[in-house]
């Protein structure tokens, strides 16, 4: 499967192959969304989000990242941009959930929480030429309200990996895997890779990139006509350590398995990744042109010093620890959905365009 080869080449640090893989830890768990939902807080529910401080409840793409930002959890220091996910919860027998804790990717064990997130100018193992993103540009992939593999099948590569050790990059699918996973899940959330050349964003924040018209990105396959230009291969690796909830006598007497997103998402069909671009300069340009990996010509900072890079969060509530219901939902609503296979959450109204 060609997906997997750039996180095995990535694995393997080949120079002949260099892409940006680097660690972002998190910044902040809260219920914003500045991207679906600007200016609503809470939105409809829990992202964990990484990279620069300037993430706010409204990010007008006018006054970009860099400007705002005075830090950021990333190991370019230049990278101020934002990265977000869905969380993922454990729900109990008794109906109670618990947010699921995170644990480092291979080569990046200081990082606190957050994800791996990969640029790569990469066509199989040759080297293309990519625009990068430009300042105020930001986008979405996934579907949060998607409950069917149908629906899942128009997004090419959001997958998950069941992990028998903190090597496998092989078996990813794409719904929630349903045996427990030894050393955890690994979510993948790739965007595509072509874009209109214009715009920075659309309505339902999609709309200006596109899927190569056959294939993917490492598969060499064009862009279309209407989406022309080539940008970076952005991926997200989310590494979730289920490990403590994998004692089968913990999970649903159905034998459903227990792990929700935090939409009310038990499918994984839901899976979505969210970016706001805020590279400093021409930061990113310079790092696609130059076949670097560790990029000396960028700014870098330790693990540990992004880890120091927190923000207090803007929506008070809880996240963490045993909780009734999963913030902004209905107690129970997810397991009825996860049983008959699609339904239409609460907060859909909200969420209603993407
Ligand atoms: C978030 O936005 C508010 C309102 O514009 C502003 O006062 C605040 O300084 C911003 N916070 C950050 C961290 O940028
Ligand atoms: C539900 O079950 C979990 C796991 O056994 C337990 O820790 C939690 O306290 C229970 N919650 C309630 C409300 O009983
Ligand atoms: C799910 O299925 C159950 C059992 O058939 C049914 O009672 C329930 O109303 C269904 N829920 C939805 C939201 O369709």
């Amino acid at each position: 499967m060609r997906v997997t080869s750039l996180s095995t080449l990535a694995l393997t640090a080949s120079t002949a192959n260099a892409l940006l893989r680097f660690s972002c830890s998190q910044l902040v768990v809260e219920r914003l969304d500045p991207l679906v939902n600007p200016g609503i807080a809470p939105s409809p529910h829990v992202h964990q989000i990484v990279g620069g401080n300037a993430f706010n409840i409204t990010m007008d793409p006018a006054t970009p990242p860099p400007s705002q930002a005075t830090c950021t959890t990333c190991q370019f220091a230049d990278d101020f941009s934002n990265y977000w996910t869905a969380i993922l919860y454990f729900r109990a027998r008794n109906g109670s959930y618990i947010r699921v804790p995170q644990k480092p990717n291979v080569g990046f064990e200081q990082a606190a929480g957050g994800m791996t997130v990969y640029y790569s100018p990469y066509i199989g193992s040759r080297k293309s030429s990519v625009t990068a993103f430009k300042p105020g540009f930001r986008m979405l992939v996934g579907q949060q309200h998607y409950r069917t593999r149908q629906e899942a099948q128009k997004f090419r590569q959001l997958t998950y990996t069941c992990l028998q050790n903190m090597m496998t990059r092989t078996g990813e699918t794409l719904d929630m895997p349903k045996q427990p996973c030894a050393a955890g899940i690994m979510s993948n959330v790739r965007f595509p890779t072509c874009w209109d050349g214009k715009n920075l964003d659309s309505p339902d924040h999609m709309a200006h990139i596109a899927y190569p018209t056959t294939g993917t990105f490492e598969s060499g396959g064009p862009c279309p006509a209407t989406h022309p230009v080539k940008i970076p291969q952005l991926f997200y690796e989310v590494i979730w350590d289920t490990t403590k909830f994998n004692n089968k006598a913990l999970w649903p007497e159905d034998g459903s398995q227990p792990f929700v997103w935090s939409q009310g998402d038990a499918t994984g069909f839901g899976n979505h990744g969210d970016y706001i671009f805020g590279w400093k300069d021409n930061a990113l340009q310079i790092a696609m042109d130059s076949n670097c990996d560790f990029c000396p010509q960028l700014k870098s900072q330790s693990l540990a010093q992004g880890n120091k890079c927190t923000m207090s969060g803007h929506v008070r509530e809880k996240v963490d620890g045993w909780l009734d219901a999963i913030p902004g939902l209905t107690p129970g609503i997810e397991h009825e959905r996860s049983m008959n296979g699609s339904n239409t959450p609460k907060t859909d109204s909200v969420e209603g365009l993407i």
